[in-house]
């Protein structure tokens, strides 16, 4: 199937108690047993739930992966994939992570005895030195939250698979979807996803998903997932899986709003430099038009006069709501460096305190430019 039919069908199957074509929530904790562990696959909701298994089904197939794991939040899955490794195992991450995934990188995750260092992995030669003999997970978020940067994932995968530690590639994949990009396909291990953000894509639910293609690699981790436990419940896979099935349609017009968008903002007077994944001639715009179909939805730019600018500009958009997250029908605007990336103020990874985040909606565009123009002027 191609994607845009695998987004209404993949994983699912008309109910056979019933017939219904949507997949129900199945509301339960439990399951009746015919016997002692005699059951039709499913004995505990923390385990495994229909609602849960369709959404994991689902999104294995989006994402060309054999197993698909869903999970409370973006934060679950990732806390997840790093409780594979032991004290003294080292990651090499982007330097322009996620500033939650740095937090639980530095301030939890470091606690348990696991060493972590950043590089900038749109260079391919700081990741060839970065690698450790120890290293056992490289972390790549491409295109990156918030300066929307763009690593090579094929070129990655090719020095860090070369590695004699072997270390698993895992891609967040949050920004792109895999309507845009698929990662596993490019070479790497496992995917994770804040499906809170496009796969979700209406601002209702908060979750998070795990996809990978080995199968051993899935023991391991949904063992985790079992005994962690940080899983979602059976309404909020409902509320993913509805929103996957205009995933298409809505990544098209998100990319199409957000590239007018960003052509726009290049020619304003008060902004010194946009960020999008295709817009440009550089390398990274070269290397996201090899592993990208489209730009996605997310636009970022640095204000000329800084923080004082960037705070007054996003407090004066009337139709860009002043919010946290990303990846609604509704157009969202930020200043990470004092909402979503506070968490990396005074580290390394800090964020410019004038650069704005644009989550683009499905709007029409022309009235999210005059909007912009309006608050900008
Ligand atoms: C790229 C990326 N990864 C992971 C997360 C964490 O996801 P969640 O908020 O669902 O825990 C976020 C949240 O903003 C994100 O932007």
């Amino acid at each position: 199937m191609k994607i845009e039919t695998e987004c209404i069908h993949a994983g699912i199957d008309a109910d056979p108690a019933t017939g219904a074509v949507m997949t129900p929530i199945y509301q339960t904790s439990t399951y009746k047993q015919e016997g002692v562990g005699r059951h039709k696959g499913y004995d505990y909701s923390r385990t495994a739930n229909p609602t849960r298994s369709a959404l994991e089904t689902c999104l294995a197939s989006l994402e060309k992966g054999a197993f698909g794991l869903a999970f409370a939040s973006g934060m679950a899955a990732i806390d997840t994939v790093l409780r594979l490794l032991s004290p003294g195992d080292h990651v090499l991450a982007g330097n322009d992570v996620y500033g939650g995934t740095y937090r639980l990188f530095e301030k939890v995750l470091r606690n348990f005895g696991l060493d972590f260092s950043y590089v900038d992995t749109t260079e391919l030669d700081q990741v060839a030195q970065g690698l450790k003999p120890n290293t056992r997970i490289v972390w790549l978020e491409t295109p990156s939250n918030p300066w929307l940067t763009i690593t090579d994932i094929s070129a990655v995968c090719g020095l860090a698979h070369n590695q004699a530690s072997h270390p698993l590639v895992v891609i967040d994949n949050t920004f792109a979807t895999p309507y845009l990009q698929r990662p596993l396909e490019l070479g790497a291990d496992l995917v994770v996803h804040s499906t809170t953000k496009y796969l979700g894509g209406h601002s209702d639910v908060v979750g998070g998903a795990l996809v990978g293609k080995d199968l051993a690699l899935r023991e391991r981790l949904s063992f985790l997932q079992n005994a962690v436990g940080a899983v979602p419940g059976p309404m909020d896979c409902f509320l993913v899986l509805r929103g996957i099935k205009t995933l298409a349609v809505r990544m098209e017009r998100h990319s199409q709003n957000a590239l007018t968008l960003a052509r726009f903002l290049e020619k304003q007077q008060n902004v010194a430099h946009v960020m999008y994944p295709f817009l440009g001639l550089s390398a990274q715009v070269a290397a996201a038009r090899r592993q990208m179909t489209c730009g996605g939805g997310m636009v970022s730019f640095v204000l000329k006069d800084g923080q004082v600018t960037a705070h007054r500009l996003v407090e004066r958009t009337r139709l860009f709501t002043l919010a946290e997250s990303l990846g609604g029908v509704e157009s969202l605007i930020e200043v990470p460096a004092a909402m979503t990336h506070q968490s990396v103020a005074d580290s390394p990874l800090a964020i410019d305190p004038g650069l704005v985040r644009l989550s683009v909606g499905l709007e029409n565009v022309d009235d999210l430019m005059e909007d912009l123009e309006q608050a900008l002027a």
